[in-house]
């Protein structure tokens, strides 16, 4: 699926107007439940903790508190 971002929308604001779901907690960037795997592009996230350097290396990144910095791949 497809989906143009409007200016400062996060991954979790896009996946929910395309019908995706994606759990949530905090909605903060402290938890870690909205953690997604990202396959290319790149996003500005604004967490607070919610991911060790482990799962970022790995690629992962929290939907409620990450914008796209262009096209961004998701493996939702
Ligand atoms: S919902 Fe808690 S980090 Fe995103």
């Amino acid at each position: 699926m497809e989906h143009r971002c409007a200016p400062g929308e996060t991954l979790l604001d896009a996946a929910r107007n395309c019908g995706i779901y994606i759990p949530t907690a905090c909605q903060q960037g402290v938890c870690g439940t909205c953690r997604i795997a990202k396959l290319s592009g790149e996003v500005t996230m604004d967490d607070l903790g919610g991911l060790n350097a482990k799962e970022k290396s790995a690629g992962y990144v929290l939907a409620c508190c990450s914008r796209p910095r262009g096209t961004v791949l998701l493996d939702a």
